[in-house]
């Protein structure tokens, strides 16, 4: 046991599925410790964020203050961090309190846009607080994400499909942005047209991002998250696909961004970034 005293944590959005699983995982790290649960559901206000989570009271209440909260978090030996897994509406201003109160945030919950991103980045930086944003804290889908960086010196027709679970709010979703943007910037147009194409019904080719990149989003309920990076050329396809089965698979991802954001002075963007 380490003789450095806990990370503080507080994490927004505790009766959620991401939610959930964080406030496991951190009962479980020895050296981070849970001191505030937010979120608005009515239905589990006041409860214990550890019976919700399924392992066990932790006691610590699920308040729908975030404000009070992140205080909680400013009164501990050392900085607080905030894990955010809400949702696209509310995601800017939460991350904007957690800055102004000192508490740095690691940011799951997708759906900012560039323009919020850049905001939060500037105030981060003037505000010295460490911060991460991460629209994916799987491991392995960084990993796919750089293999396809790979093969985009050789390759230029590259379309992202990606599926999940049909309570998304936002589509398509923040990791295939993230990949089409991770996939450009390198001097090519992607996917140039061999024929003059007509789209029957609007949305059929899916959306443009990056340097050309086609996103397609599928929502379905029994998925989870899921990812395929497709790449073709003559004579090959060449498939890259994640698949999340359980939630577990974000946690490394998380805790490792709790202690690292620790010793950041401005905003990271992307788990690659930290490995
Ligand atoms: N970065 C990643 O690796 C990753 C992985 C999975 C999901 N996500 C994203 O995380 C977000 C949450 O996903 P989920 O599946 O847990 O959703 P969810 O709907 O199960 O949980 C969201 C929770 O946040 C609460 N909430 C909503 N707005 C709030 C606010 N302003 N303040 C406090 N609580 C609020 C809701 O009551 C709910 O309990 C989504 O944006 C999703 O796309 C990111």
């Amino acid at each position: 046991m380490s003789d450095r005293s806990p990370i503080p944590v507080v994490v927004n959005g505790a009766a959620g599925k991401m939610g959930r699983e964080v406030v496991k995982a951190i009962a479980q790290a020895e050296d981070m410790m849970l001191v505030g649960a937010v979120d608005l559901a009515p239905s589990v206000l006041g409860q214990d964020s550890g019976e919700v989570a399924g392992c066990g009271p932790l006691e610590v209440p699920i308040l729908n203050d975030l404000q009070g909260t992140l205080v909680l978090a400013t009164q501990q030996p050392i900085q607080g961090v905030m894990v955010d897994f809400t949702h696209p509406d509310g995601v800017f201003e939460n991350v904007r309190a957690a800055l102004a109160y000192g508490v740095r945030p690691v940011v799951g919950t997708t759906g900012l846009s560039d323009e919020q991103l850049s905001e939060l980045s500037d105030f981060a930086e003037k505000a010295s607080t460490g911060a991460i944003v991460a629209p994916n804290f799987s491991i392995g889908v960084v990993l796919m994400q750089e293999a396809a960086v790979r093969a985009a010196c050789y390759f230029d027709h590259i379309e992202i499909v990606e599926l999940h679970h049909d309570r998304k709010a936002d589509a398509p979703s923040g990791t295939a942005i993230k990949t089409a943007q991770m996939l450009s910037g390198f001097g090519k147009t992607y996917n140039p047209s061999v024929v003059n194409e007509r789209e029957i019904l609007p949305g059929a080719r899916g959306a443009l991002a990056g340097d050309n990149v086609r996103l397609h989003s599928v929502r379905l309920p029994g998925l989870i998250a899921h990812q395929e990076i497709i790449i073709g050329a003559p004579g090959q396809i060449y498939t890259l696909r994640h698949d999340t089965t359980d939630r577990a698979a974000f946690m490394p991802g998380v805790l490792l961004s709790i202690r690292k954001v620790t010793e950041l002075k401005s905003l990271v963007y992307g788990l690659e970034k930290l490995l």
